[in-house]
């Protein structure tokens, strides 16, 4: 068993139709615990470096703008294998390839406005949580 910590976003077009809340409480129902979380508004500079990874990607610059559209929620999830277990919850990144119950099923609007952003890896978890939150903003 390892208990496990990953970085979550709640995206501009979830916390437009106010579900935060929704969208916490099935984290909470996996058993996954919020140990950090600040409602933030993403500058288009720090989206452009969180999402560099897709820099190549034909839907980069639109990615960038919707993630600067509105608030975001920005969360670290702990738990037993916390990383694999929230892309579980959050479902396939396409909505319409999504698992019933999970939340791009419920809640997304499309690939792009897709609600909820999770780390896919333990090396990017890490990095990602640091793009974020200091250490002592993280209470476990
Ligand atoms: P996310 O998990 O935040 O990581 C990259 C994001 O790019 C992804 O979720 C989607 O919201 C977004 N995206 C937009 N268009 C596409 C696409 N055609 N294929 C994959 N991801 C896309």
């Amino acid at each position: 068993m390892t208990v496990e910590r990953t970085l979550s976003i709640i995206k501009p077009d979830a916390t437009r139709r106010n579900l935060t809340g929704a969208v916490n409480k099935c984290f909470e129902d996996a058993g996954l615990r919020i140990v950090a979380q600040k409602r933030i508004k993403l500058s288009k500079s720090q989206a452009e470096d969180f999402y560099a990874v897709h820099k190549e990607r034909p839907f980069y610059s639109d990615l960038c703008d919707f993630m600067t559209s509105g608030p975001v929620v920005v969360q670290v999830l702990e738990g037993e294998n916390a990383i694999a277990k929230n892309r579980e919850v959050m479902g396939a990144t396409n909505p319409d390839d999504a698992a019933e119950g999970t939340i791009r099923k419920l809640f997304a609007e499309n690939v792009e406005a897709n609600s909820v952003h999770g780390s896919d890896s333990a090396e990017n978890a890490a990095m990602e949580i640091k793009f974020y939150f200091k250490d002592d903003e993280i209470v476990g």
